[in-house]
C-alpha cells in the first residue's frame, strides 16, 4: 500500500470529490454460521479527478483483488492499486494507479461480515418457533451502520438509489425497502429481487430475513400496509395496522404529498436497540412498541404503540423523503417526528386528550435543558460516535416542544401551508435548520428566523420572573438553570397571558431582557397559557397565592394547572423556591382529577421523597402520609378493576396511581396487590389482574420481599419465565428493583445481565429503590467491563450511568463516580456521564436547602394530619 492516507484521517466528514448516485446490492446472509457474503457495485460520480475513492466500511473483510473501478463512458476497468480500511475513522481508502476521470463509474467490491448480536448493523435477532430457538437476520442503521452492512457513503446528504438483491433460504420470508419484483429458487436456497428504490439516505435502507405471519390493509389510494409479527401472533398486529393505514391517509392530506412508495411494511424484531426505527418502508419495531394484545395490553402500551407508529411514519416524510443535510439537524427529523406524532393521535384518537399529555415531553426537554451540560439543539458532530447521544430528549422533546410553540404563534394553518411548501421544496433533497425557517418566514411573513435562532442555536432556555410593582406588571428574562449558576444568554420570547379568565388573552414578543404591561387588577394572571411555551414563569409572591387559589376554585385549565406545578418544581430543585412553598402548592391539588396532572404530581412525589429521604430522613413518614391521602382518593375511585365503558385516561391514571400508592407502602394497596397477585399466579386468566394494574402489583409484591422472605421474587420470575408477551417481560423487569432489600436488589441486577433476559429489556431494570442505590454503584463498578463490552457500541450504555448515578445527592458520591470513570471515558458516555454528575451536585444543593427550610417540618406535620 502506497501511502498511510494521512490526509483522509480524523475528518468528520468524507471528501466530496466523488459521490454515490446508485448501489446494486447482493447479500447472502447464513444464518446458522452468522455470517453474511455481499457484492456491491456503486455508480460514482466523481465531480473532480481523484485517484481515491473514500468511502465507509466497518467490521467487513473487503476482498481486495475484488475492488475495481468501471468506467461508463468506455467500459475500461481499472483494478485498484491498493485498499486500506482505516478503523479509527471507518472508512475504506481505495486507491487507483491513474486518475479516475471526471463522470460516472461504477466502483465493485465484495466483502464479508458477520452477523452480530449488536442490535446494529447486519445483525442476528433471535426468536421461537415451536418452542425452539431460531436466528433471524436484521438491519437496524441509524445513524452510521450501513457500513457494517456494505461499503457505502455513509453520510445523510449522500443519497442514491438502492437496487437490492438477497440470497435466503427459500423457505424464509425476506423483505426490504421495496416491493419483491422475482424470486427464483435453486434448491434450498432463493434469490429475492427488489425493485429499485428513489434516492435515500443509507441509514434508511433495511432488511429482514426470518419466519413472519403478516396482516394486511390498504389506504384509500391503493398502498399496501402490512404488519408483519411473529408466526401465530398476527391478532396482535391488527391495531398498529389500523393506525398506519388511517395514519398515512392523515399525513398525505396534512403534507399534502403522497406517501412515495408502493408499500409499507412494518415489522417486529425481538431484539431491537431503540424504539422504532422508520426505514423507507420496511419501519422495524421493539414488539413491545407495535404489538397490542387486547387481553394482556395495558392502555398505556396502546397509546404507545399508536404514537410509536405516528412518529415512524412521519418520518416518511420528515426525514425520509426530506432528509437532514448533517447529524447536526437531527432534531428536524426527531423533533418533528414527534410533535406530528401528536397531532395524528389526536385526531384519531381525542378522547386521548393527547395534547395535554405532550406536556410530559416538553417538562422532559425542560428538565435536561435546564442543566449547564446540556446542548443546543443544533450541535457540532465531529465523530461518528458523537451521534448516537444525541438521541436525547434536547432533539426530541425540546425540538418537538419548540415546534408547538412556533406553530402556537403562527397559527395552525399558516403553519401547516408552510410545512407543505417545505416538504414539496426539499422532496428527495437534503435541508438544514435554516431552509425551514427561511420557508415558514416567507409563507408566514414573520420574522422566524430571528425567532427560532434564539432557540435552537443556544443551550438552554429562559424563566420568566414575573412582578408587580407600582401598578405595573414587570418582566424579566434569565437563563433557567438547575444548578442555579448563571449566564447572560437571552430569548426571544413569545409571551402570552390571561387575566381572571381566557377571554382575557394577551400576547406579545419578549425581546429585551425586561419589560412591563399595565395589566393589573385584582384577579389572578397565568403566564404561558396552554403551555405552549419553551420557558419557565417565576411568580412573585402575590402572583402566586392567587394561581394557588385559582386552582383551587376549578379556574385553571388542567395545561395551565400543569405548568404552574411544574415551574415550580423546577424552581424548588433549583434553590430558587423552597420545598415548603412546593408542598404548599401540591396541598391545593386535593380535587384534581386531571390524569396528566395527577401523573406529574406522581412523578413529582417519588422524586420529593427522594430527596428528602437523603435530607430529612425524619419527615419521610409524615410526607408519605401527606401523599398517600392526595392519591388514595381518586384512586379509590377508580378501585381495581375496569368499569365498563370507561375512559382511556381512567385506564392509565389507574395503573399510575396504585404503583405509586404502592411504592409509598399503603397497606390497603399492598394487600389487595398480593391477595390479586395470587390469584393470578393459581390462573393466569383471572380477572383480577387487568393489565392496567399489573405493573402496580408487580411492585407491590416487590415491596413486601426480602432475601429471607423471597416467594414474591420467586413467583415474578416463573411469570416472567411463562409469559411470551414482550410487554409482560418489560413490565415485571421494571418492577423488580423497587425492592427496599439491597440483596434483592443485587440479585435482581446480576438477572438482568442473565441469558434470561434479552440485552434489550435489561435497561428497563435499573430502577432501583433508594434502599438498593449504594448496591447498584458497587455493581455497575464491579460489572463495568461486562457491560461495557455488552452494550458499549450502542447508546443503551448510557441509561446504566444515568439511572444509577443521578439519584445521588452528595458531592463525595459525585467525585467517587468521576474518578472511577476517569480512566473508562469513551466519547459514547462522555455527555451522559457529566450530565449525571451535574445532576448529582444539583440534588447535593437540594438537600442542603431543604435541611436549612425551617418551616419543613411544621408543614409536613400539618398536611399529614389533615385529611
Ligand atoms: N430514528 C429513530 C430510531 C433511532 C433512535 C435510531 C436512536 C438510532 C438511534 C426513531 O424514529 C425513533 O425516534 N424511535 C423512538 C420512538 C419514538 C416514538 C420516540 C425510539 O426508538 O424510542
Ligand atoms: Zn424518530
Amino acid at each position: 500500500m502506497a501511502s498511510s492516507y494521512s490526509e483522509f484521517k480524523g475528518q468528520p466528514r468524507l471528501p466530496k470529490f466523488a459521490s454515490p448516485k446508485r448501489y446494486d446490492i447482493r447479500l447472502k446472509p447464513d444464518l446458522v454460521a452468522c455470517i453474511f457474503d455481499g457484492v456491491v457495485a456503486i455508480d460514482v460520480d466523481v465531480v473532480s479527478p481523484t485517484k481515491y475513492l473514500v468511502l465507509n466500511a466497518a467490521d467487513l473483510s473487503v476482498d481486495s483483488s475484488s475492488v475495481f473501478f468501471k468506467l461508463k463512458s468506455t467500459s475500461l476497468e481499472i483494478r485498484a492499486s491498493g485498499v486500506g480500511l482505516i478503523e479509527a475513522d471507518e472508512i475504506l481508502v481505495v486507491e487507483f494507479g491513474q486518475e479516475l476521470p471526471v463522470g460516472i463509474g461504477i466502483l465493485n467490491i465484495s466483502f464479508q461480515g458477520t452477523l452480530n448480536d449488536q442490535m446494529k448493523g447486519f445483525y442476528r435477532s433471535v426468536y421461537e418457533i415451536n418452542g425452539e430457538k431460531k436466528n433471524m437476520a436484521t438491519t437496524q442503521f441509524e445513524p452510521a451502520d450501513a457500513r457494517r452492512c456494505f461499503p457505502c457513503w455513509d453520510e445523510p446528504a449522500a443519497k442514491a438509489t438502492f437496487k437490492i438483491t438477497l440470497d435466503v433460504p427459500s423457505d424464509l420470508v425476506a423483505l426490504s425497502n421495496m416491493p419483491v419484483i422475482e424470486e427464483k429458487k435453486e434448491g434450498d436456497i432463493k434469490t429475492v429481487y427488489f425493485q429499485e428504490s428513489p434516492i435515500m439516505s443509507t441509514y434508511l435502507v433495511a432488511v429482514v430475513v426470518g419466519l413472519f405471519d403478516f396482516v394486511e390493509s390498504h389506504t384509500s389510494d391503493g398502498i399496501k400496509v402490512r404488519c408483519y409479527c411473529q408466526v401465530g401472533k398476527t391478532e396482535q398486529g391488527k391495531f398498529a395496522l389500523e393506525v398506519a393505514v388511517k395514519t398515512l391517509e392523515l399525513y398525505e392530506k396534512y403534507f399534502d404529498v403522497p406517501y412515495a412508495l408502493p408499500k409499507l411494511d412494518m415489522i417486529a424484531i425481538p431484539d431491537f436497540a431503540a424504539g422504532a426505527m422508520e426505514n423507507y418502508g420496511l419501519v422495524t419495531y421493539r414488539e413491545s412498541a407495535l404489538l397490542y394484545d387486547e387481553k394482556n395490553s395495558a392502555a398505556a402500551y396502546k397509546q404507545r404503540v399508536a404514537i410509536v407508529v405516528a412518529h415512524e411514519l412521519a418520518h416518511q416524510w420528515f426525514g425520509n423523503l426530506v432528509t437532514m443535510e448533517w447529524w447536526t439537524h437531527l432534531w428536524l427529523n426527531e423533533g418533528f417526528a414527534t410533535w406530528v406524532s401528536y397531532l395524528a393521535a389526536d385526531a384519531l384518537f381525542p378522547e386521548w386528550k393527547i395534547w395535554t399529555q405532550f406536556l410530559d415531553q416538553t417538562t422532559d426537554g425542560l428538565r435536561l435543558d435546564g442543566l449547564s451540560e446540556s446542548h443546543p439543539i443544533e450541535v457540532e458532530i465531529n465523530h461518528a460516535s458523537e451521534i448516537d447521544e444525541i438521541f436525547d430528549a434536547i432533539s426530541y422533546r425540546k425540538g418537538a416542544s419548540l415546534i408547538r410553540m412556533l406553530q402556537s404563534y403562527l397559527g395552525a394553518d399558516p403553519f401547516q401551508r408552510a410545512l407543505a411548501c417545505y416538504i414539496k421544496k426539499y422532496a428527495c433533497s437534503n435541508a438544514k435548520t435554516e431552509d425551514l425557517w427561511a420557508v415558514l418566514e416567507e409563507v408566514s411573513g414573520e420574522p422566524v428566523k430571528e425567532l427560532m435562532n434564539s432557540w435552537t442555536q443556544q443551550k438552554g432556555y429562559p424563566v420568566i420572573s414575573v412582578s408587580v410593582r407600582d401598578e405595573k406588571l414587570e418582566l424579566e428574562q434569565a437563563h433557567f438553570l438547575l444548578s442555579g449558576s448563571p449566564s447572560d444568554s437571552q430569548w426571544i420570547v413569545p409571551i402570552t397571558l390571561c387575566c381572571g379568565s381566557y377571554d382575557n388573552h394577551h400576547s406579545f414578543l419578549l425581546k429585551e431582557k425586561s419589560g412591563s404591561l399595565d395589566i393589573v387588577g385584582s384577579s389572578w394572571i397565568k403566564f404561558n397559557v396552554d403551555q405552549t411555551g419553551f420557558y419557565r414563569v417565576k411568580y412573585d409572591n402575590i402572583l402566586e397565592a392567587k394561581l394557588r387559589d385559582a386552582i383551587e376554585r376549578g379556574q385553571l385549565s388542567a395545561t395551565d394547572r400543569f405548568g404552574v406545578l411544574d415551574d415550580t418544581f423546577a424552581l424548588c430543585t433549583s434553590g430558587q423556591q423552597s420545598l415548603t412553598s412546593l408542598l404548599t402548592l401540591v396541598a391545593s391539588f386535593r380535587e384534581e382529577t386531571d390524569y396528566t396532572v395527577l401523573s406529574n404530581l406522581i412523578n413529582i412525589s417519588y422524586k420529593v421523597m427522594r430527596i428528602v429521604a437523603d435530607a430529612t430522613p425524619e419527615l419521610v413518614d409524615g410526607l408519605k402520609k401527606f401523599f398517600i391521602s392526595l392519591f388514595e382518593h381518586p384512586a379509590g375511585k377508580l378501585g381495581w378493576e375496569p368499569k365498563p365503558g370507561e375512559s382511556h385516561l381512567d385506564a392509565l391514571l389507574r395503573g399510575e396511581l396504585l404503583t405509586v400508592l404502592a411504592e409509598l407502602g399503603h397497606e390497603g394497596t399492598l394487600n389487595e396487590a398480593i391477595r390479586r397477585f395470587e390469584a393470578f399466579c393459581a390462573d393466569r386468566n383471572s380477572p383480577l389482574l387487568p393489565p392496567d394494574t399489573r405493573k402496580a402489583t408487580y411492585t407491590a409484591v416487590m415491596q413486601k420481599v426480602t432475601a429471607s422472605n423471597r416467594s414474591g421474587y420467586e413467583a415474578l420470575l416463573k411469570v416472567y419465565r411463562e409469559c411470551d408477551l414482550s410487554q409482560e417481560k418489560g413490565r415485571i423487569i421494571g418492577s423488580l428493583a423497587s425492592c427496599p432489600d439491597p440483596e434483592v436488589v443485587l440479585e435482581v441486577l446480576n438477572f438482568l445481565l442473565s441469558s434470561e433476559v434479552r440485552s434489550q429489556d435489561a435497561i428497563f431494570g435499573l430502577s432501583v429503590s433508594s434502599q438498593g442505590r449504594e448496591t447498584a454503584w458497587k455493581w455497575l463498578q464491579d460489572k463495568w467491563d461486562y457491560i461495557s463490552k455488552t452494550w458499549g457500541s450502542g447508546y443503551l450504555i448510557t441509561r446504566f450511568i444515568s439511572a444509577i448515578v443521578s439519584p445521588f445527592s452528595s458531592i463525595e458520591k459525585a467525585k467517587e463516580v468521576e474518578e472511577f470513570f476517569a480512566s473508562r471515558m469513551k466519547p459514547t458516555i462522555a455527555r451522559t456521564l457529566k450530565q449525571s454528575l451535574e445532576r448529582v451536585q444539583i440534588n447535593a444543593r437540594w438537600v442542603q436547602a431543604i435541611q436549612k427550610d425551617n418551616q419543613l417540618a411544621t408543614l409536613v406535620q400539618n398536611l399529614s394530619q389533615r385529611n
